[in-house]
């Protein structure tokens, strides 16, 4: 890619406009400045891009190939190079008739079958043929992971819940025993089945969370029950066996599927055991619609392009280092979580692909809350604040309360309220001369609109961030698809816990020495 098309986009960006002049000299920029594409409504207009500038993104878009690489991920070349691997989220919700072939093989095959699998597993236990060690039909699920094996499941529960009709969900995947025990102390062992996820079996938190609730279990129920109120979800089916866990309940999945990307295959079972298999297809079948828009739609009406390339002229071009994820949508209350493994994880990279220090800056900070609520905490920083934070907003035409619409459009106008505010601001002499009182206004805001919360759109919303976040790391020249950074804390802390157990004399600096001694130590007492 050539540096001129950066040097463009950055000129461009120094002399960005006023947003609101856009609207005065443009009755049509909501039409031009929004695109459709699988039954989303990206609106961007209330951003400063203009015709020239977003021209300027494309030809970017298309220097740094971003259709060649999207082809690539899509067939299976090996993408994650630092790993060696294919990257194929995707092939989880192909068609059954599709060929994806890795190292010779074709992957949809195994795909489906394992799909059949976990699905009939989750039918059985939502009817009740898979059951306790009693017998009797199990009335409250946990699944334990953590990253990718809790964040998927637990937030796209969540959002469905209009469409639970299965056991009760709980998600434990802190280390802290307070989640543990919290979680334990409302469940009866009789009643209460495990799922184990984790794609290596070795993640410290898991394991360690795992054999606890297995001791609380066996301790209720007796060793011999244990079988009955296990299963797990890995690609490790070894590990999984030396735990204790029976072949024909343990759901594989591949290594070509990263943690982060996981909740389409076997780690959305806590999700397929509240809203059943048919749903789970739903949800499976609107990613696969918002994947074919991904890779058929020309590149000025691609919502994920677009979508990115939005990100990288407030990233790179206006230099904002954060975005706000506001969902209108209480049942979305994790999703801003779930992004932010998403797209920090995967876009938080100081490297190009070449192991080069990169030349433009990269992932964004992400964070946020469900509206209204934000409001009501840290929206007087992104009105006011020194720092500019754009705003994804996410907002539903209708909710699954038609008793309770007044709300509903309570929520629209909030969220609208909010866009109006974020652009328009308010004057020095509209705020009667009190400057505690001025909004600056000109401040840039996106949002996802869609019909309703229900299980496909769900899966558009995922694969539509998904492809965002795999644009942007094409833009940027980075790996999206490696974790390199979580190691160093995870070493640090094996090499740790002997010191905090007081086997070992803490050979650290002198703050770490003085923390154990504080924690472990007289400071503690
Ligand atoms: O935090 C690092 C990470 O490797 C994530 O990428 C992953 O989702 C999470 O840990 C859990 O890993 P596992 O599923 O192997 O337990």
């Amino acid at each position: 890619m050539s540096q001129t098309d950066w040097t463009d986009v950055k000129n461009l960006a120094a002399s960005a406009p006023d947003i609101r002049s856009l609207f005065t000299a443009d009755a049509d920029r909501f039409t031009r400045f929004s695109a459709h594409g699988a039954g989303i409504l990206l609106d961007y207009s209330k951003t400063s891009l203009t015709d020239e500038s977003l021209a300027a993104l494309l030809r970017l878009a298309r220097e740094a190939g971003v259709e060649t690489k999207r082809d690539a991920m899509f067939t299976g070349e090996i993408i994650n190079i630092t790993e060696q691997r294919a990257v194929l989220h995707t092939a989880l919700r192909a068609p059954a008739n599709a060929s994806i072939l890795v190292a010779g093989r074709n992957v949809v095959p195994d795909v489906w079958e394992t799909l059949d699998r976990f699905l009939t597993f989750a039918e059985a236990v939502r009817g009740g043929s898979i059951a306790a060690s009693d017998g009797k039909a199990f009335t409250d699920v946990v699944n334990i992971g953590i990253g990718g094996s809790d964040l998927g499941p637990a937030m796209v529960t969540g959002a469905l819940a209009p469409y639970h009709d299965g056991p009760h969900l709980h998600f434990v995947s802190n280390v802290d025993s307070a989640h543990l025990a919290d979680t334990l102390r409302e469940l009866d062992p009789a009643r209460t089945l495990f799922i184990v996820a984790s794609k290596t079996f070795t993640t410290v938190e898991t394991m360690t969370n795992a054999g606890s609730a297995r001791h609380w279990l066996a301790k209720a129920l007796g060793e011999d029950a244990v079988g009955a109120h296990f299963c797990a979800v890995s690609t490790a089916l070894d590990k999984c066996a030396a735990f204790g866990i029976a072949p024909d309940r343990i759901f594989g999945f591949w290594d070509w599927v990263g943690g982060r990307y996981s909740v389409w295959s076997s780690v959305g079972l806590p999700v397929a055991i509240a809203i059943g298999a048919t749903n789970f297809r739903a949800f499976l079948a609107g990613a696969r619609e918002m994947d074919e828009h991904f890779r058929t739609a020309p590149l000025e009406q691609n919502l994920p392009v677009l979508l990115a390339l939005v990100g990288v002229w407030h990233r790179d071009g206006l230099g904002y280092p954060a975005r706000a994820i506001l969902p209108y949508d209480q049942r979305l209350s994790r999703f801003a979580a779930y992004l932010q493994q998403l797209d920090m994880e995967s876009n938080g990279k100081r490297v190009t692909r070449e192991g080069e220090p990169v030349a433009h800056a990269t992932g964004p900070l992400v964070f946020g809350e469900p509206g209204t609520n934000g409001q009501h905490a840290f929206y007087q920083l992104i009105h006011q604040g020194t720092d500019v934070i754009p705003c994804e907003f996410y907002i539903a035409a209708q909710g699954h309360e038609p008793e309770l619409a007044a709300h509903h459009d309570l929520l629209i106008a909030n969220c609208l309220a909010q866009m109006q505010a974020l652009l328009l601001g308010r004057t020095l002499s509209e705020a009667g001369g009190n400057p505690h009182r001025v909004f600056p206004g000109n401040r840039p805001s996106l949002v996802t609109a869609y019909e309703k919360l229900d299980p496909a759109t769900m899966g558009k919303l995922i694969a539509l961030y998904e492809h965002r976040v795999f644009t942007e790391a094409a833009l940027w020249n980075i790996n999206a698809f490696d974790q390199w950074g979580v190691e160093l804390g995870k070493e640090l802390a094996t090499r740790l816990l002997p010191v905090v157990e007081g086997k070992q004399k803490a050979a650290a600096d002198s703050s770490t020495a003085g923390l154990v001694s504080f924690l472990r130590g007289s400071g503690a007492a």
